[in-house]
């Protein structure tokens, strides 16, 4: 057997000579830091699902209807009838959620350990657009079924855009090709969601994968391995404090993936809604456009954003504001490369006001996240029932506010020598305090 392996790898060898030197270059010879930490088992996650939301989406288009008329019934057909389809659709949801898990962890130990900074811009600015891309594959995703938040979520996005000054209102009606969210709507997002955005988001992937490994991956210690001491035991040339990717992050990430996917079969088998966060209750009621949900709103990972958008008030008659501040929340991780000026990486060494900006930061966007799925609403109504609104928007508000201080601070921050930073070590180290 090893015999014939050898023979089928020579034989390719000799054909195609530029891919051994390539599996080397990516796999076998690169060095990643030998200290990555649970919080480096994100990306290689963000792989696996995102492998798992093309192969399941493969099986559910083969019976799944796009028109208006049938789509709803294709996928309860799928659900009841369909071999193996009701495993195959909670796949591909919890899928969905698990994704935006992983990439927001994912995305968070890189404000950690400082892994958008220089010489990792480029890994960064690709990430934010793979992350623009998956949320537009998401929303778009969320239509297909056709249920009644299918219909009133891509209602109510959709119309954000008519805020837009002049061109809003022509330029809604040519996103859904019609007055109403309608089979036209629902045929172009079918055509984006199963094939454009997945090349699109494949592609960035790639680049962002290539990116990573022309300056070498970052590290809990935020110190750089690549250009630190040489000599490991595998090359003399080679960071010393470097492992080969493969068999040593191969395996380790194996481990996480197996952690991984006993959670994600636990949800599936168990909770695939998951008490109404992953797969929403008004979403198995046909899309009508006469009955409004009670409570419309966008699944849990744009509730964040969605608050932001609710939180600012329409000046002068228009809700373009929200609108501008929803975008801008997003624009600004995408500057944090160069809002962040600071001379330290990681979390382990920068001042004690970077570590309380950044951990006020992750709860505002938790704060955010629960104003836009309505609990802190419902919350509001129980302890201050006759002001509910208000207090609902005060606690909003708040957290918008500390969701932008928080780059407006880290501008003033690592400027002008404010930050106090602790001296960086020269190697990786294990027992830091
Ligand atoms: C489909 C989504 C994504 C996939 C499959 C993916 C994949 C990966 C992989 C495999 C790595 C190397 C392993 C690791 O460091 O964890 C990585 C690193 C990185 N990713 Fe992503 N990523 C995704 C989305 C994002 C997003 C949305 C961002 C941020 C905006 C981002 C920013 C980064 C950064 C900065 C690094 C370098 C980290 C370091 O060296 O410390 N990624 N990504």
């Amino acid at each position: 057997m090893a015999n014939v392996i050898t023979r089928i790898g020579d034989w390719v060898n000799e054909r195609a000579p530029g891919l051994m030197p390539m599996y080397r270059k990516h796999m076998t010879e690169y060095y990643a830091p030998k200290n990555f930490n649970l919080w480096y088992y994100f990306g290689s996650l963000a792989l696996v699902v995102l492998v798992n939301q093309i192969v399941t989406g493969i099986f559910l288009t083969m019976n799944y209807k796009t028109s208006a008329a049938e789509a709803f019934n294709s996928v309860e057909y799928i659900m009841r009838d369909v071999e193996w389809g009701w495993l195959i659709r909670y796949m591909h949801s919890t899928g969905a959620s698990l994704f935006f898990v992983v990439v927001f962890l994912h995305m968070f130990r890189g404000l950690m350990y400082g892994s958008y900074q220089k010489p990792r811009e480029l890994v960064w600015l690709l990430g934010m657009l793979i992350f623009l891309a998956l949320m537009a594959e998401a929303f778009m995703g969320y239509v297909l079924p056709w249920g009644n938040m299918s219909f009133w979520g891509a209602k109510v996005i959709i119309s954000l855009f008519g805020t837009i000054p002049v061109i809003g209102g022509s330029l809604v009606e040519w996103i859904m090709g019609d007055y109403l969210p309608a089979d036209a709507t629902l045929n172009r997002f079918f055509a984006l969601h199963v094939i454009a955005l997945p090349i699109v988001l494949l592609l960035l992937v790639v680049l962002h994968l290539a990116a990573l490994h022309e300056v070498g991956s970052n590290n809990p210690d935020g110190v750089d391995t690549k250009h630190g001491p040489k000599g490991n035991r595998w090359d003399p040339k080679a960071p010393l404090d470097g492992i080969p990717f493969h068999p040593y992050y191969t395996v380790k990430d194996t481990f996480g993936v197996g952690f991984f996917l006993i959670i994600a079969a636990f949800i599936i088998f168990f909770a695939p809604t998951f008490g109404g966060w992953f797969l929403e209750h008004d979403n198995f009621v046909p899309a009508n456009n006469l009955v409004t949900p009670t409570h419309i709103k966008p699944s849990w990972y744009f509730t964040p954003f969605y608050a932001i958008l609710r939180m600012i008030p329409s000046f002068f008659g228009t809700a373009f504001w929200g609108v501008l501040g929803m975008f801008g929340a997003i624009a600004l991780l995408f500057l944090l490369p160069w809002i962040d000026a600071g001379k330290v990486r990681s979390i382990r060494y920068r001042g004690t006001g970077f570590k309380v900006a950044l951990m006020a930061f992750a709860a505002s966007f938790i704060g955010l996240a629960m104003v836009g799925a309505g609990v802190i609403g419902e919350l509001a109504l129980e302890w201050f029932p006759a002001d509910a609104t208000a207090a609902e928007n005060a606690f909003g508000r708040v957290m918008t506010f500390i969701y932008f201080g928080y780059f407006v601070f880290l501008w003033f921050y690592t400027r002008g020598g404010r930050e106090k930073t602790k001296p960086v070590p020269e190697r990786v180290v294990f027992d830091h305090d």
